[in-house]
């Protein structure tokens, strides 16, 4: 393996994001021992409004922060990789227009609208999977050696994609669920933060706590009757949690993650959706108002740090996480963290190609992760069952091909139906039709 480089380039693809400050926050914090020294935020030129803006708050932050890191911003994305030794993504295909009608089509027919689960999970992987093969390509020209930390949802899918049917294998998917679920097990144990480990697995979105500790000594139980009472839960800015039925937790015997609640409140989350559709607006209709009065504040020449305000997204945390993985990876810290990675082997049952969300030692060959084994019986079959979703829809967003995008579609448990799937099926890839060339 080749020697560390003593400063690092990194290139943001979706740089316009309004999550950019957070990402920018975590590099300033850890300057010391992640000596970045170029950080290029590159977007496409739909984007060009808020890259600027963005662009220019990250400017601030640095020189506020006295830090010598330089900030390029560019719509040039060849650019931006050019020997790049980390590329983050964080791109959205189609923007939040198209998040919208991921949620707002499917609840027409009775099924979840939801960015990562069901029909909605499926067109944003379907829209986003050649965009990141794309990018994988020009990796291979433009930085072979660098490592792409992806963030871009659904982002098992894209980890899964990349590593199955791209030359990049220096692939890690990260997501914010396990630090959520990590910092709302140390709320409600009364504890801080860094006292706090679970043992992770299952997929992105779909993840089990298996174990949790205080200082290396298992709460699980003692969490889980906590979570048994309504008032308590562990979940998201983004999803609204309804409390277990007790003897349902007890019974599951792992921490679900908030995303359960889609699988198993499938009924009551619906429900749920189809009211706030019709009352303040479906997740995306309520972020676009959200990121409207972000970038308000962005603007602001005397905002120079990450606002508050952030953290009313559901992805807040992310960078915290992403810049603790850049940073174990360049020192080769070999500690613990969960990751989307290949599984190896680690949980039985799930091919070893493909990817998993798992416990996993951080060295500066990548994760290495925990061995699982068999995961609960109880769990097993929904894991199954969606990583043999998550491979068809692959397929289908690979080849454009109408019938496996029908077959992936009707074997997600939340659809149901393959009359139902074909009707959402249909309106969807008219609704994104710009979006999709494959299918045409
Ligand atoms: C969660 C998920 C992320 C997702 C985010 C959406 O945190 O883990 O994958 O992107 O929520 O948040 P938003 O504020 O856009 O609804």
């Amino acid at each position: 393996m080749a020697q560390q480089p003593d400063s690092l380039k990194i290139a943001v693809i979706g740089g316009g994001s309004s999550y950019t400050p957070e990402l920018i926050e975590g590099f300033i914090k850890r300057h010391q021992e992640l000596p970045v020294r170029e950080i290029w935020l590159v977007d496409v030129e739909e984007g060009r409004n808020k890259l600027e803006i963005v662009g220019q708050l990250a400017k601030r932050m640095v020189e506020k922060a006295g830090v010598p890191i330089q900030i390029q911003l560019t719509l040039d994305r060849k650019k931006a990789l050019k020997s790049a030794d980390f590329v983050t993504t964080q791109f959205r295909v189609g923007l939040l227009e198209a998040r919208a009608k991921d949620e707002r089509i499917p609840l027409k027919y009775g099924v979840l609208g939801q960015e990562t689960n069901g029909p909605g999970g499926f067109f944003k992987a379907l829209r986003t999977i050649p965009v990141i093969m794309e990018i994988c390509r020009e990796m291979e020209e433009f930085c072979p050696n660098a490592w792409l930390i992806n963030f871009t949802n659904p982002a098992g899918m894209i980890t899964e994609a990349v590593l199955r049917y791209s030359n990049i294998k220096k692939v890690v998917g990260l997501c914010n669920v396990p630090i959520g679920m990590e910092m709302g097990a140390a709320q409600l144990m009364n504890v801080d933060h860094s006292r706090v480990r679970i043992d992770f697995a299952g997929l992105n979105h779909l993840v089990y706590g298996l174990d949790v500790y205080v200082d290396g000594v298992s709460v699980k139980e003692e969490l889980l009757k906590k979570l048994t009472d309504k008032e308590h839960s562990i979940t998201m800015k983004n999803i609204h949690a309804m409390g277990w039925e007790p003897e349902f937790l007890q019974a599951l015997n792992v921490l679900p993650c908030p995303y359960h609640n889609y699988y198993y409140k499938t009924r009551e989350m619906v429900e749920e959706e189809v009211k706030a559709a019709s009352e303040g607006g479906t997740r995306a209709e309520v972020v676009k108002k959200l990121e409207e009065e972000l970038f308000q504040l962005y603007q602001n020449p005397d905002l120079a740090e990450k606002p508050p305000q952030l953290e009313k997204r559901g992805g807040a945390y992310y960078s915290d996480a992403a810049c603790r993985l850049i940073h174990s990876i360049y020192t080769d810290k070999r500690d613990i963290q969960p990751v989307n990675t290949r599984n190896n082997g680690a949980i039985a049952g799930i091919p070893s190609e493909s990817a998993v969300e798992v416990s996993c030692m951080i060295t500066k060959d990548g994760p290495k992760p925990l061995t699982v084994g068999e995961l609960p019986v109880s769990v097993r079959g929904l894991v199954q069952s969606i990583k043999s979703f998550e491979r068809m829809t692959i397929e289908a967003a690979l080849t454009g091909d109408y019938n496996t995008a029908l077959l992936a579609l009707t074997i997600n448990p939340l659809v149901g139906s393959d009359k139902t799937a074909k009707k959402i099926l249909d309106e969807m890839l008219e609704a994104h039709r710009s979006y999709l060339p494959q299918f045409q």
